[in-house]
């Protein structure tokens, strides 16, 4: 049974033990803030500071999303046989050239809506009413039909989008998905947010 004592014993090892804890946060709390000063803070990073995104582990065919002024962005590794069939969809689209200048940035408007054309970056967001579009691969599903070359389907209202986000005919969208500025900060490192220095 214990007593006062081997309570008040117990106590004394407790706060020894926390005094040296604490010694050790003491010195944490010295080098926080100086690591701090030198990352974005939260509150720039809600209000649109880049993000950089890590491509060197994307295969060919996978999608990677970062989260950037909280907004889902995709990362899409494309082989070159998503690439070919691009360029068969044109008659479908509603804008198969990207004129709509406030889709994406000068450097994207091309064929790949992409400065690489292997890796499209681009917001996940439908240009609809916002919700987010699934990513459909495959090809001629049974629910998208036997024209369908892989692409982004939107369960909200039925959009549909190719792999380079631009939107079908005759879908509520309005408008190719969104291509945010970016730029390679090498071949396997992305930042979104910030223009090429060349553009
Ligand atoms: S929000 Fe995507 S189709 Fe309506």
């Amino acid at each position: 049974m214990s007593t006062v004592d081997d309570v008040d014993l117990g106590r004394r090892r407790f706060l020894t033990a926390t005094a040296t804890v604490v010694g050790g946060v003491g010195v944490a709390f010295v080098a926080v803030p100086f690591l701090k000063s030198w990352s974005p803070s939260e509150r720039a990073q809600a209000a649109g500071a880049p993000v950089e995104a890590d491509i060197s582990k994307l295969e060919e065919g996978a999608l990677m999303t970062v989260e950037w002024r909280g907004k889902p962005v995709w990362l899409l590794k494309r082989s070159q046989k998503m690439l070919d069939d691009l360029a068969s969809l044109k008659n479908n689209l509603l804008d198969p050239n990207s004129e709509m200048a406030s889709q994406q940035p000068k450097y994207a408007q091309n064929a790949t809506r992409s400065i690489k054309p292997e890796v499209l970056v681009m917001v996940g967001i439908c240009t609809h009413l916002g919700c987010s579009p699934t990513f459909r691969p495959e090809i001629a599903p049974a629910d998208l039909g036997p024209n369908w070359k892989g692409g982004f389907f939107c369960p909200c209202h039925g959009s549909l989008f190719d792999l380079a986000g631009r939107v079908y005919k005759g879908v509520p969208a309005p408008s190719n998905m969104e291509v945010p500025a970016y730029r390679y900060l090498s071949d396997t490192r992305v930042l979104i947010g910030v223009n090429p220095e060349t553009a």
